[in-house]
């Protein structure tokens, strides 16, 4: 893809006022650029985009035949060309895929509550230990705590998913195994760490519990046969399909550990709010159509204004892991360099980033407001205070919708002076600091809020940046469904442990020089 359907944006974009001013010149700036999908308001009008500029944005997503590839997907045609499958994530949900797909995914819900519900009524298990990486983790990971803003967990739920042994031992530290129910997730059933994680656990099970130990285990996988052969009772193990990608799983069997320590209608209403914004990315208009809008902001902010990176901030705790989520919804679905048909693909993916809000105003914040180029945000917010603390959710608000007020309105130099004017500061010292204490503004954001952090309004949140992810890959030009640029590190990686161990291998010096710090030769 070349980067020349973007000059005619760029020439509108060269033309703009800033931002503040659009809402003079826009009197309907509101009206055109808030956009509601159920529990889900995004405002989009700190944007430096202008109503024109979204237009041709429109246009653009037209060009790139969006519709007839939105509609592929819901169909569930192999779009995911690479690796020749389907990508039916929203299925899972309940929408779209053929009558066989449904099917496997309603026995597969009806398996998943049964053995939910019996798992919680026994009472049995005080612990789960998830074990998964990638996208067997952050999913369940961001989900976990995002239920527990309105849903009680009674149980004691941890996660490992690092190879470094220290993330394992933390999450069985204290544990009893006989209470203690261990839940391997892999969609490969092939993954370093997760064997290695799922061995350690199971040697753990195995040392208190002796051949009673597989009744503690459980695999989640797409590969049967992998954890069949891996030693999971066949009983123990629950599917999930290969149209569903890793990083689109966490509505699949990848939950199990949520609807077992949260209860499976709380999931269910999950599944529901994802599937409700999955109908309004299928049927809204594209200029109402909440993923789309935001999809195109951010080739906007990528491809027109050349910001390279997007910091995605939740100012709220139990949204803390959404950017660590969507680095590898976004990164690993959009980082690519080459189109589907092997061609150059110009500017991608950005450098996804963020924290939690406040937190990150005392770090990053400074950068965001003074440094070079700053980064387009998303503010997410959650309107309803969860925690019984009225003055300090006020607080966290008031903070979030200043942060973005004023990185739009920024402060002028002039203004700056007088103030220090006023405060009897010399004229010399004032043209030293006034520079400094300026704030150039016009940095562009979009702020996200969450009538109530619910179950369904949290499935609302993920399957909008996923259908997010799906428009900016269409527009583009990638396959947003493989992951190519995983693989040779892991090749490496193997290579190098048997190295470690006494092999022979053949590197670039500063690498060997490396592997010499550690093997048994060195
Ligand atoms: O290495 C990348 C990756 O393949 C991700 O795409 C995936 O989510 C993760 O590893 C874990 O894979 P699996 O679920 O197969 O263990």
């Amino acid at each position: 893809m070349t980067s020349d359907r973007f000059e005619k944006l760029e020439a509108i974009a060269g033309k703009l006022p800033a931002i503040i001013e659009l809402f003079k010149l826009e009197p309907k700036r509101l009206d055109n650029f808030v956009l509601r999908a159920g529990p889900l308001r995004a405002d989009f009008s700190k944007q430096a985009i202008s109503e024109h500029a979204r237009d041709q944005l429109l246009h653009l997503a037209k060009d790139c035949q969006l519709e007839d590839w939105r509609k592929r997907f819901f169909d569930g045609e192999k779009i995911n060309t690479t690796e020749d499958r389907a990508v039916l994530h929203p299925a899972l949900r309940g929408v779209g895929g053929d009558k066989s797909v449904q099917k496997q995914v309603s026995d597969m819900r009806k398996k998943l509550r049964g053995f939910a519900e019996k798992i919680r009524k026994t009472g049995t298990f005080k612990s789960i230990v998830h074990i998964g990486i990638g996208g067997s983790d952050l999913g369940p990971r961001l989900v976990a705590d995002g239920l527990a803003a309105s849903t009680k967990n009674t149980l004691n739920l941890r996660f490992a998913e690092n190879v470094d042994g220290a993330s394992i031992n933390d999450a069985l530290s204290g544990l009893d195994p006989k209470s203690t129910l261990v839940i391997v997730v892999s969609k490969s059933f092939t993954t370093q760490e997760t064997r290695m994680n799922a061995e350690a656990a199971r040697e753990w099970l195995t040392k208190k519990l002796g051949k009673k130990a597989g009744a503690n285990f459980i695999a989640v996988t797409a590969n049967r046969e992998g954890a069949e052969k891996f030693g999971v009772a066949a009983d123990h193990i629950f599917d999930f399909w290969d149209w569903v990608g890793g990083r689109y799983s966490v509505w699949s069997a990848v939950g199990l550990s949520l609807q077992i320590a949260y209860g499976p209608d709380a999931f269910d209403a999950f599944l529901d709010g994802a599937a409700a914004m999955d109908t309004h990315f299928r049927d809204a208009p594209l200029d109402r159509n909440l993923p789309v809008m935001m999809a195109l902001t951010g080739i906007w902010n990528r491809n027109v204004l050349g910001y390279s990176s997007v910091a995605v901030i939740p100012y709220a705790r139990r949204l803390r892991k959404l950017s660590a989520f969507l680095q590898q919804l976004e990164m690993e679905s959009n980082g690519k360099s080459k189109t589907r048909l092997g061609e150059d693909a110009g500017l991608t993916c950005p450098i996804i980033w963020g924290d939690e809000g406040t937190n990150g105003q005392h770090a990053f914040f400074q950068w965001l407001h003074q440094g070079t180029p700053g980064a387009p945000v998303d503010f997410v917010a959650v309107l309803k205070d969860h925690e019984n603390r009225p003055e300090h959710h006020k607080a966290l608000l008031a903070n979030c919708f200043a942060q973005s007020e004023a990185l739009m309105i920024g402060k002028s130099q002039m203004i700056v002076e007088e103030e220090m004017m006023a405060a009897g500061i010399s004229k010399q010292d004032r043209e030293i600091l006034a520079p400094q204490k300026t704030f150039a503004g016009n940095r562009p954001s979009t702020t996200i809020t969450l009538d109530e952090l619910t179950p369904s309004a949290l499935g609302h949140l993920i399957a909008l940046y996923e259908h997010k992810v799906f428009v900016q890959g269409v527009i583009w030009g990638v396959n947003s469904f493989d992951q190519w640029g995983v693989q040779l590190g892991k090749v490496l990686a193997t290579s190098i442990l048997k190295e470690l161990g006494g092999g022979k291998g053949d590197h670039d010096p500063s690498t060997e020089a490396l592997i010499g710090l550690i093997s048994p030769s060195a």
